[in-house]
């Protein structure tokens, strides 16, 4: 049984490994990488497009991957940015939101930077979604469940 932590540098690595396949017309490659409720590890990498405004995030695109495959909620999900480009690695407001949307409060966030293909350690943050995001938007649990099975 594989420890928290190891259970996190898993996921650092796997979003290191799809950052590579990121669509970047205007800034910079990002991946991610979500543990979900199923034990499963889904990956995302951003996705741009011309038209500004249009595209997704790493953080969205692994929790969609995660949803497309069944899972509503998500217990981790790692970030990782190259060094070059952040000066910390942070979700952006939107998926901040939606990783909240898709998880509890005690949901673990994972960043990091890398350089040259690897992580660099120095650079690794964990903090809960509630930390990050404590004043987030929320529907009442009844009202979701009601869309939800409609
Ligand atoms: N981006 C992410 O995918 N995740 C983040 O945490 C921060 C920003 C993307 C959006 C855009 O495609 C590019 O990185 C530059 O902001």
């Amino acid at each position: 049984m594989p420890t928290n932590n190891e259970r996190e540098l898993e996921l650092l690595q796997a979003a290191l490994k799809v950052i590579d396949n990121a669509y970047v017309l205007w800034g910079f490659k990002v991946g991610a990488a979500a543990l979900a409720e199923d034990g499963k590890i889904y990956e995302g990498c951003n996705v741009e497009s011309g038209i500004s405004g249009l595209g997704t995030c790493a953080e969205r695109c692994a929790i969609d991957h995660a949803v497309l495959h069944g899972n509503r909620k998500i217990r981790k999900i790692a970030i990782v940015i190259e060094d070059k480009n952040v000066e910390k690695t942070r979700p952006c407001g939107m998926c901040l939101q939606y990783i909240k949307d898709f998880s509890e409060d005690d949901a673990k966030v994972i960043m990091a930077k890398a350089k040259g293909g690897r992580i660099l350690s120095e650079s690794v943050e964990t903090k809960t979604i509630e930390e990050l995001l404590p004043f987030s938007y929320e529907m009442k649990q009844e009202a979701l469940d009601s869309y939800l099975q409609s």
